[in-house]
């Protein structure tokens, strides 16, 4: 077999998005780092985000109003000292981002602040009317070019990561260059983002397949809440168009959301109507869609000042306009969409995942900011948070150990030659899964769809994971597949309607905090 080539680094960073990047600024600038990303830098769910970043910047509010409307919609699955590390940083993180040249939206002469669902203040800002993802990310990969000398390795796969003793040390990559690789890192930061392409309707692009949870999981990270998959209520619902996030500013400033016949429902689900939480706005979307009979509801901003609605969301705009769409006159179909997994790799203050040398940011992550249901615009402010603290104390460690150069025995069998084809239809079997999932484990779920979803997702794999594939659609399908698993599982396990989760045959949520589900490979799955 060919032989794979090695290469060294001290602190390796898997993922391109905002925490990744963020992790690559706080490394310390006399190690090396590697920072490696499965497409190219500008597909990252980062990158396509629109809303903004929560973060208490207005006199008249105060971070303890941040932190109780985070640990509000979290309902009672937060971890209070993070909500308040988090928030209380968030001001300071705000800066760092205008600091590096991210220029963001102004309002006589201050940061422009917007609402949005659960938030009981304007505090969320934003770059370029809707599409703060790309300003951000534009001026964060700019400065991690200029002032580090870490190397980018696009459209590289981490097929998995590399353990020695129960210790982190580095990944098996691949990428159409030069194929496999085996890079041994001091130090490694997943920083991997979702999984919402494991639904068929969702708003993150295609590299969203949860690689960076099933590769943790394979290596032993303790995970837990892989439940918790939260639907954005309104992404754009158009046959054969993408599913294009309609981003809940648009609700924030005043649009209404009406079923077929016109009528507003939102006020007959929740007083705070089309602001009230996620959970709440995409179950009351699918209901009344229910109740009517239709496959979608429509976003009414037909009220609004046609230059406020043009100027707040152009890059919006101009998707319906490729539609006909005009949206200060037409009726925007809607319906909700998988937005962003909460659950994920348990990890400390600083980032630190349970198995050594492996620290995680970001959406990969479970930190304990986002409880049962994360609110809007603070998943950009976790990134970055923990993105930081990662690579500074990934740095702390990195430094610790010597160089030496040298490759660990690789534990297991001797790869087999890899089969260069296989019958499966890979595409059909994804098409398949995503169907299923949003069929049985989305907005609504009871044990009878998510105990036949499991079945069949065990049936899947018992021969695609069989396999050995050499090309990332093989390996992606695998996560997808292991990470469906764990979902589903642990959809399961957890026996109450809790925040994104809503089980119809255990409606209720306790009054007592919920407990968290762990999942990993080392132990059967705990409460
Ligand atoms: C949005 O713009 O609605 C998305 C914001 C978020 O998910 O935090």
């Amino acid at each position: 077999p060919k032989r794979i080539p090695h290469a060294f680094t001290d602190v390796l960073i898997i993922g391109g998005g905002i925490s990744g990047m963020r992790a690559a600024l706080a490394t310390d600038s006399s190690l090396h780092s590697i920072i490696l990303t499965k497409g190219k830098v500008e597909l990252s769910n980062s990158w396509k985000a629109q809303g903004g970043i929560a973060g208490v910047l207005d006199p008249e509010d105060h971070v303890s109003n941040h932190a109780r409307d985070t640990i509000a919609a979290g309902k009672g699955m937060c971890d209070e000292k993070t909500v308040e590390e988090i928030t209380s940083a968030a001001p300071e993180i705000i800066r760092d981002l205008i600091s590096y040249g991210a220029n963001f939206d102004q309002f006589e002469g201050h940061l422009a602040l917007t609402q949005e669902g659960g938030h009981s203040h304007r505090r969320i800002i934003h770059a370029l009317g809707d599409a703060t993802g790309r300003e951000i990310m534009r001026a964060m990969i700019h400065r991690v070019k200029a002032v580090t000398d870490s190397q980018i390795w696009e459209q590289t796969f981490t097929i998995d990561l590399l353990t020695y003793n129960g210790t982190c040390v580095g990944a098996l990559v691949w990428n159409p260059y030069h194929g496999k690789t085996f890079i041994w890192a001091k130090q490694t930061i997943l920083a991997t983002g979702g999984a919402g392409r494991l639904y068929r309707e969702t708003t993150n692009p295609e590299i969203a397949t949860g690689d960076g949870h099933a590769i943790a999981f394979r290596a032993g990270a303790k995970l837990r809440d892989m439940e918790m998959m939260q639907f954005h209520p309104t992404v754009l619902y158009i046959a054969g168009g993408s599913r294009h996030l309609i981003s809940e500013a648009v609700r924030g400033e005043g649009a209404h959301l009406v079923d077929v016949n016109g009528y507003r429902f939102m006020p007959d689900y929740d007083a705070a109507a089309e602001l009230a939480p996620r959970d709440i706005v995409s179950r009351a979307i699918t209901a009344q869609m229910n109740k009517t009979r239709q496959s979608s509801v429509y976003l009414d901003l037909r009220h609004l000042d046609r230059k406020l609605v043009e100027e707040r969301f152009p890059n919006i705009a101009e998707v319906c306009s490729q539609f006909g769409l005009d949206l200060a006159v037409d009726l925007i179909p809607v319906r909700p969409g998988a937005h962003y997994m909460i659950g994920g790799v348990v990890i400390d203050h600083e980032g630190r995942t349970t198995i050594p040398g492996l620290f995680a940011a970001g959406e990969v992550t479970s930190s304990g900011l986002h409880g049962a249901n994360r609110l809007a615009s603070n998943s950009l402010l976790e990134g970055l948070y923990h993105g930081k603290a990662a690579g500074l104390a990934a740095s702390r460690e990195a430094a610790k150990i010597s160089d030496h150069f040298c490759a660990m025995p690789i534990q297991g069998d001797e790869p087999r030659q890899a089969m260069d084809q296989t019958d499966l239809d890979l595409t059909d079997i994804r098409n398949s899964l995503l169907s299923l999932m949003w069929r049985q484990a989305g907005i609504w779920r009871d044990a009878q769809g998510l105990n036949d979803a499991l079945k069949q997702v065990e049936f899947w794999d018992r021969y695609v994971s069989r396999q050995q594939f050499v090309n990332v659609d093989g390996w992606s399908l695998q996560n997808m597949l292991l990470v469906a698993r764990l979902l589903l599982v642990s959809a399961l396990e957890r026996t109450e309607s809790r925040g994104v989760h809503y089980r119809s045959d255990f409606p209720e949520t306790p009054d007592e905090p919920g407990k968290h589900i762990n999942v990993s490979a080392n132990f059967p799955i705990s409460k």
